[in-house]
């Protein structure tokens, strides 16, 4: 459903971002990819979401290229930052995805803006919102028009740990719900053990795809104190070691 194949990418005056990178996400499957800051994860997810051409490799969604996908609203996306329009109201900003795409089906944005808590907050405008409040109306621009493909950038990244906890397993009920197709970067690695089927890491300059582990199920869990989760999440950070050796 998601197809990386062969992609690099060197930015001009910039280092060598990506290089040679493989990933195939299946239909209904969900992806993180991990790795040091700097080494290419958000890159990656521009290529795949469009906004970026890589200098060699290909991109598909489904068989088609991102731009397309992502025209026939088959693509949601969200951020690192939130990309709200300030002059709108927070249920304004999900309604405009639904404006700009008019998709046959789409989750009703008040209730989908309830279900992140954020009811009391419909018509405040994004200044008026704390940071952790936009990003989740960003995730929310992304899901409302029920896009297969969800390409997600660290989309908890600027709230705290419970509430991170709760918005993960809220996610997680909403794609078992929907059978999206994910690829989610984040740095939090019980995040991606408690969601992900896979995890993708990447060693750093140039960012290269240097191992995908498979999530046993039962470390797939909101309990992410549950054995196989704290061995998962243990597993993991080894791997994320042998490319980043301790500083001395
Ligand atoms: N538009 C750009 N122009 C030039 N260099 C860039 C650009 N975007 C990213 N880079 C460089 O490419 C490399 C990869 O950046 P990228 O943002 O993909 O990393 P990342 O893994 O998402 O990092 P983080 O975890 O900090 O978000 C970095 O060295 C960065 O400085
Ligand atoms: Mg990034």
């Amino acid at each position: 459903m998601i197809s990386l194949s062969q992609v690099s990418k060197h930015y001009t005056n910039g280092p060598a971002a990506v290089a040679g990178a493989d990933l195939a996400v299946a239909r209904g499957e969900l992806v993180s990819l991990l790795g040091p800051s700097g080494c290419g994860k958000s890159t990656l997810l521009r290529i795949a979401a469009g906004l970026e051409v890589p200098d060699a490799g290909t991109a598909e969604i489904d068989g088609l290229a991102p731009a397309e996908a992502c025209r026939r609203g088959a693509l949601g996306v969200a951020f690192q930052r939130p990309a709200l329009v300030p002059s709108r109201t927070a249920l304004e900003n999900v309604a405009l995805t639904l404006e700009l795409l008019r998709p046959a089906a789409a989750l009703d944005p008040r209730e989908l803006l309830e279900t992140f808590g954020l009811g009391a907050f419909l018509h405040h405008y994004p200044h008026q919102l704390s940071g952790g409040m936009q990003q989740r109306v960003n995730i929310a621009c992304a899901l409302v028009h029920g896009p297969a493909v969800l390409l997600l950038d660290e989309p908890f990244g600027a709230l705290d740990e419970l509430t991170r906890a709760d918005l993960t397993a809220w996610l997680r009920g909403v794609l078992a719900r929907t059978g999206q197709t994910v690829l989610l970067v984040t740095h939090s690695v019980e995040e991606a053990v408690a969601l992900s089927h896979r995890i993708a890491m990447l060693s750093p300059r140039p960012g290269r795809i240097r191992a995908v582990l498979d999530v046993p199920a039962a470390a797939r869990t909101d309990d992410w104190t549950a054995p196989a989760a704290i061995a998962m999440v243990a597993a993991v950070r080894r791997q994320l070691r042998e490319f980043v050796p301790a500083a001395a």
